[in-house]
């Protein structure tokens, strides 16, 4: 198979700013596409400073960045993405909107050898994939969950879903593709958040119950699992990390695909969200992050 020239990332929010930047580094062109010329506006600053903060760390030449920065290209025009190789789709968590992204995709990219991955956190693969293969016949097999980890240039984990058509030629393609990209990938399978979120996510609803209840304010929540956990972020702080409204998504999607209550999203959750409060990419979240 030939190597991975040209890889278009849709959606530019955090996710996909990420992958651009990581496909980019690692001396693949990469085709930036949003539907929000906001969010590609954000995505272009972030690569300029965190390619500036590594120049100034001493992990890459000058040369090397505006190298990177050159191979990025920004668009809101979706046949911008015709001669890319590999796509993988980093927009909302949101079934209906990646089976319409899909129904496109296929439509769009009729080369068999053109890998249409997805970074969905939670919802089937192999739901996804139906989309491509209702609109043309065999693309199903060339559908597979890439899923990368917030923040994607410094988390090492791909988990790697197959559907039930993914062809094991894509499935070993992408293993190379995350490898070549500096990471390291892991496989689960096709079961509503599989093994990242399923684990994850009830522990972070969890956090919002026990607020909600009044076992500990935020604060409290956050140190007793940074300090007796050892964990990176407190689940409050990383709800708001990975985007509250992005919570509710991934905890719908488990209820519903694993057919149990008690993954249903806290109802203090999911009023955050609808008072717009999504965590970083909106200011505040749980915590405040304006000043
Ligand atoms: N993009 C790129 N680089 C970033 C970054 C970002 N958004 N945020 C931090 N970094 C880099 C920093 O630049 C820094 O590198 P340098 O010092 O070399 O410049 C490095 O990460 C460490 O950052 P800080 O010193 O500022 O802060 P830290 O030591 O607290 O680390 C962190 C920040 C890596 C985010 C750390 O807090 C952490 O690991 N948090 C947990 C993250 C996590 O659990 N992610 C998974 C979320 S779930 C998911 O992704 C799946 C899903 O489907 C929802
Ligand atoms: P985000 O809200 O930061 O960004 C989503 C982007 O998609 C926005 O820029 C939006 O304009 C764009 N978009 C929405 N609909 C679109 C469409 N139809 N066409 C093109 N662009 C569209 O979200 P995110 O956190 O980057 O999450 C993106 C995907 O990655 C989701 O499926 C999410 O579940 C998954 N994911 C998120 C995380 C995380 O920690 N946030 C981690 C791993 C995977």
């Amino acid at each position: 198979m030939p190597d991975v020239k040209t890889l278009a990332v849709i959606g530019s929010g955090q996710m996909g700013g990420g992958i651009a930047q990581i496909a980019a580094t690692s001396g693949i062109n990469a085709i930036a596409y949003d539907a929000h010329q906001g969010s590609l506006d954000k995505a272009k600053k972030l690569h300029e400073k965190l390619m500036a903060r590594a120049v100034e760390k001493g992990r890459m030449e000058q040369a090397d960045a505006d190298a990177a920065l050159g191979r990025i290209t920004y668009t809101t025009k979706w046949d911008d993405m015709a001669g890319a190789d590999w796509v993988v789709e980093a927009a909302v968590e949101n079934a209906e909107v990646k089976a319409d992204i899909f129904t496109k995709l296929a439509q769009t990219f009729d080369r068999d050898d053109v890998v249409l991955a997805t970074n969905t956190s939670s919802i089937s693969i192999t739901q996804i994939a139906a989309s491509a293969e209702v609109a043309r016949a065999g693309a199903g097999q060339r559908v597979i969950g890439m899923h990368f980890f917030n923040p994607v240039p410094v988390m090492k984990l791909v988990e790697v879903i197959n559907g039930l058509a993914t062809s094991p030629e894509v499935t070993q393609r992408t293993i190379d593709l995350s490898k070549q990209m500096g990471k390291e990938p892991h496989a689960a399978n096709d079961r509503a958040g599989f093994i990242s979120n399923r684990v994850l996510m009830p522990m972070i609803n969890e956090a919002f119950y026990a607020w909600m209840e009044g076992v500990a304010e935020p604060e409290d929540i956050d140190a007793i699992m940074r300090l007796g956990m050892a964990h990176p972020m407190g689940p409050l702080r990383l709800a708001d990390f990975i985007g509250l409204d992005t919570c509710v998504f991934i905890m719908d999607v488990l209820a519903e695909g694993l057919n149990n209550d008690r993954y249903r999203a806290c109802p203090l959750l999911k009023q955050l969200v609808t008072a717009g409060r999504l965590g970083d990419k909106t200011g505040r979240g749980v915590f405040d992050y304006s000043k």
